[in-house]
């Protein structure tokens, strides 16, 4: 599919309603992974954290939220709709948070994932390594423990001058 009537827009704080309704469809609910609005608007309020909302026309369709700072950013949560999956447009997402980490001099991208989430496939696509693993972080509404990965990818900072 191309990502034709697919716009990136920066997002804030004002932004948590679709931020949440994007979680609601795209985050399973047997993983809880979901934030719930106090969290996000906490997070939200941090320095470096940026938040970027693709629409589908008027849309909400997917976002990625990141933190940064100083030269190190990390992915938080990036969710696309499942009506609008294999658009290519968490692709766009994380190409536009990669290019926006070269822009500010970001030179490590890092993110944390279930190891039974098939995103692993996606950002093993977009470049990102396994660099650690947390035995039994994450616990399904089936009662069992699952691991989480790290990963990381090098950002190639933009040459200044
Ligand atoms: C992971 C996610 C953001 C991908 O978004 P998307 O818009 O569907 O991704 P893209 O269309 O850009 O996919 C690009 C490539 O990544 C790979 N990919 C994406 N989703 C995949 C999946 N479920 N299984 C295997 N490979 C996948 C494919 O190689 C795909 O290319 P292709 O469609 O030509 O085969 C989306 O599936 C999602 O929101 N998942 C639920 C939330 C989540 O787990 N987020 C990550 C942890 S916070």
């Amino acid at each position: 599919m191309a990502s034709i009537g697919i716009s990136l827009r920066p997002g804030d704080a004002r932004d948590a309603g679709v931020v949440e309704q994007v979680m609601a469809a795209a985050f399973d609910p047997q993983w809880g992974e979901a934030w719930t609005r106090s969290q996000l608007l906490g997070v939200m309020a941090l320095p470096g954290i940026k938040l970027l909302i693709a629409e589908a026309g008027e849309e909400p369709a997917g976002f990625a939220l990141t933190r940064s700072v100083l030269d190190e950013a990390e992915l938080l949560l990036l969710g696309v709709t499942p009506e609008h999956r294999r658009a290519r447009i968490g692709s766009l997402l994380v190409e536009a948070v990669v290019a926006d980490c070269a822009a500010h001099g970001v030179e490590t991208l890092h993110l944390e994932v279930r190891s039974n989430n098939p995103a692993i496939l996606f950002y093993s696509a977009h470049g990102f390594a396994k660099c650690g693993e947390r035995r039994n972080y994450y616990k399904g509404a089936d009662g069992r423990h699952y691991d989480a990965r790290t990963y990381r990818r090098s950002i190639a900072t933009r040459a200044i001058g």
